[in-house]
């Protein structure tokens, strides 16, 4: 089965309303994803609760300390226990961030980025086919917020993510918001990035809210996406077509049916641009 449709980041002050007695609840919601590590080697409601949601719609993974590009070897427990998890979960999808969390193994619970340079996208490129080894299947990398360059610098960022890519044979988590974020602070095209990022790789796509302050932006998730945010997700939406799409709230959480209501209008931009009737 290929995932379709539009889903929210499944939270736990959420349970009551998916698992409740209305069953209309969640409609207009395809799917949902998880994060990774909530799960990972956790046992009692929370997993309870969560594969209860399983059981009634499609999910993928998304892992935030894979650490990908760390010097640090790959943390062979971690992987392990993301195994663990995928065969039990049995998500559509697998992501985790391009980015490194912590060396000499401290972890900064960070997405901190990576100079972009062949150096370091050969150094990715090989432990994300590691992962797809441990893994058995695809994987997807997502592009992070950033707020600093590097003098070292090689290459755009669009092009460093599609260079890895390449180079694995891995897929993109395309995070249009932090694409609109890491554009607006280093000043670089967030159209020139949309038109760089292979079409064929792009197999979701995230959308969140972000903290403005003027001349830069904070990529904090508490706040329902801005307008401009969409409008790149429209031009987004021209460029790769329909892309499983979803948003990510994770502080100042709504109630559910107010998340469900943003959603709604996501998926109406989709149609209006892919001309799609409605259902
Ligand atoms: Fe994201």
């Amino acid at each position: 089965m290929t995932l379709q449709g539009f889903g929210l980041g499944l939270r736990p002050q959420h349970f009551p309303e998916i698992l409740g007695d209305d069953p209309n609840a969640a409609d207009g919601v395809d799917w949902f994803e998880i994060i990774s590590e909530n799960f990972i080697g956790v046992g009692g409601p929370p997993l309870h609760n969560m594969m209860a949601v399983r059981e009634r719609f499609p999910m993928v993974m998304h892992g935030v300390s894979l650490s990908i590009g760390s010097t640090d070897p790959l943390d062979g427990n971690y992987l392990k226990g993301l195994k663990e998890l995928a065969d039990l979960v049995e998500p559509e999808l697998i992501s985790d961030h391009l980015c490194w969390t912590g060396v000499h193994g401290l972890n900064m619970h960070d997405l901190l980025p990576l100079p972009l340079t062949e150096e370091s996208a050969e150094h990715v490129a090989t432990r994300v086919m590691r992962v797809q080894d441990v893994l058995g299947r695809r994987f997807m990398l997502e592009n992070t917020s950033t707020y600093v360059t590097f003098e070292e610098d090689e290459m755009t960022e669009w092009e460093f993510l599609s260079e890895i890519c390449r180079r694995a044979d891995c897929d993109i988590l395309l995070d249009v918001n932090n694409i609109y974020v890491s554009g607006f602070n280093h000043g670089f095209s967030m159209e020139a990035y949309l038109d760089g990022v292979p079409t064929d790789r792009v197999k979701q796509i995230h959308l969140a809210g972000h903290e403005h302050n003027g001349d830069y932006i904070v990529d904090t998730h508490d706040e329902p996406v801005p307008d401009y945010v969409l409008d790149l997700y429209a031009k987004a939406v021209k460029r790769f077509g329909h892309v499983p799409t979803m948003i990510e709230r994770d502080a100042n959480i709504p109630p559910f049916a107010e998340l469900v209501r943003e959603l709604k209008g996501v998926r109406l931009i989709a149609e209006r641009e892919l001309d799609m009737v409605p259902a």
